[in-house]
């Protein structure tokens, strides 16, 4: 599949928009301060914090392992929005806080609408949950601040 590119200039923080890249959607989050200070909260509640067992594509060497971003872009996230269960599209739940079907202590992120599986604001899988690994993220480059090549 070819790259593709995507301008998110238009995108305010806490804002999500999602590309298609090789059939698949691609998510575009640009994460608040707050949403970024929670991946330290959600550390040790997710399966597995450094993505050492990926899903179909290694998370590319130059992401932070905790914000599963460019250290020069940290704000954005890029996942693909495929559960690693049994391939359903998670939902976006941004809002912290108790909610019906969410962990305690709910700190914002994903809930996959099939079993139930929970993601961070990384799109890393919360522990004990039927999806075995983080979402994956795929290879990126900035060629802008607000120009993005996927793939
Ligand atoms: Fe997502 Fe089963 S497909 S939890």
């Amino acid at each position: 599949g070819a790259p593709v590119e995507i301008d998110i200039s238009a995108l305010k923080p806490g804002e999500m928009t999602t590309v298609e890249w090789r059939g698949k959607p691609v998510w575009i989050l640009k994460r608040t301060p707050e949403m970024l200070a929670s991946l330290a909260k959600t550390e040790d509640k997710v399966a597995d914090p450094v993505s050492k067992k990926p899903y179909t594509m290694d998370l590319p060497e130059y992401c932070d392992k905790q914000t599963r971003s460019r250290k020069e872009h940290q704000e954005i996230l890029i996942t693909v929005g495929i559960c690693s269960h049994l391939g359903c599209s998670p939902s976006s739940k941004f809002q912290a806080g108790a909610q019906p079907s969410l962990p305690d202590d709910w700190q914002g992120g994903f809930l996959c609408p099939c079993h139930g599986s929970t993601f961070d604001l990384a799109g890393r899988v919360y522990k004990n949950k039927p999806a075995p690994q983080n979402l994956d993220v795929p290879r990126h480059m900035f060629l802008s601040d607000t120009k993005i090549v996927i793939g």
